[in-house]
């Protein structure tokens, strides 16, 4: 596949993707780096934060923690344009499977998370709203899990739906301050994670080519595919959007097509 040459739209522009040192997370925040921008990695191990990055050692759990290093990679950046709330852990299980600890815990990264590092975030978006007009952004990385009924997810598509509706409150919250916040919906993404989901399968062969086939494109998407959705919503080219879910889910939500018999 070729593709076209990336600009330097981020230019000039300061960024905090959370989640950073691995996968979608990891993806973006090289991508955002090439395209221009100064780039902050907010990762409870931020030892595979991309080369160039700025790597901040928070967990998402911890307020005090996520304050300290919003304030630090601020101060090291210079200022904040663009949140990349993509900080996640998985769960499986029916709604019978998982203890009511795992479900706080789940929920306390996944949703919360976010709520802790748009807080520490926001007066500094605030910042860049007056100062830059039409750069301000946040965005999520929610999941099909919050548009589609999976098997075995009831505690993760709870947690995503949560981020959903998350994310169009704080559009609505934020928008008259030149705040824009939008998510992604990855279908499965080919990422470390999903690594370790495959090697804990009885028949890792049989579990991956199931989770190919489950997207009409018959594959995977990948973590660069993720990250080039979530660089366009936080990009000044998305100055019009906002309160937008972004499906990056090769058809998975929205397309039926006629099973290969
Ligand atoms: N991989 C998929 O199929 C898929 C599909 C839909 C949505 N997502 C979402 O994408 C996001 C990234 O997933 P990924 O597949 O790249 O996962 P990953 O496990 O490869 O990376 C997740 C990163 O988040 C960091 N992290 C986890 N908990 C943290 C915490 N408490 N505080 C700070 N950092 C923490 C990890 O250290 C890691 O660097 C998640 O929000 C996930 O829900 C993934």
């Amino acid at each position: 596949m070729t593709t076209a040459p990336e600009g330097r739209d981020f230019a000039g522009m300061a960024a905090i993707v959370t989640g950073g040192a691995s996968g979608i997370g990891a993806a973006t925040a090289a991508l955002l780096l090439r395209r221009g921008a100064r780039v902050a990695v907010l990762d409870r191990d931020p030892a595979g934060a991309p080369p160039g990055t700025l790597p901040v050692t928070a967990d998402v759990t911890d307020e005090d923690a996520v304050r300290t290093a919003v304030a630090a990679a601020v101060d090291a950046l210079g200022g904040l344009d663009a949140l990349v709330g993509n900080a996640g852990i998985g769960a499986v299980g029916t709604v019978e499977d998982n203890p009511d600890a795992e479900w706080r815990h789940v929920l306390d990264v996944n949703v919360l998370g976010l709520v802790r590092t748009a807080r520490a975030a926001l007066p500094h978006l605030r910042r860049s709203a007056a100062e830059r007009p039409g750069r301000a952004s946040i965005t999520h990385t929610c999941s099909i899990a919050a548009t589609a009924g999976l098997p075995q997810r009831a505690l993760y598509s709870a947690s995503k739906g949560a981020v959903l509706s998350l994310t169009l409150a704080m559009a609505a919250d934020h928008v008259r301050e030149g705040i824009r916040v939008n998510c992604v919906n990855p279908g499965t993404a080919d990422t470390p994670w999903v690594g370790r989901l495959l090697d804990q399968a009885p028949d890792p062969a049989a579990e991956r080519a199931a989770l190919n086939a489950r997207q009409p494109t018959g594959r995977m998407v990948t973590a660069d595919e993720v990250a080039a959705a979530i660089a366009h919503l936080a990009s000044p080219a998305a100055s019009g959007i906002t309160g937008t879910a972004l499906a990056v889910d090769g058809g998975m939500q929205g397309l039926r097509p006629r099973p290969v018999l």
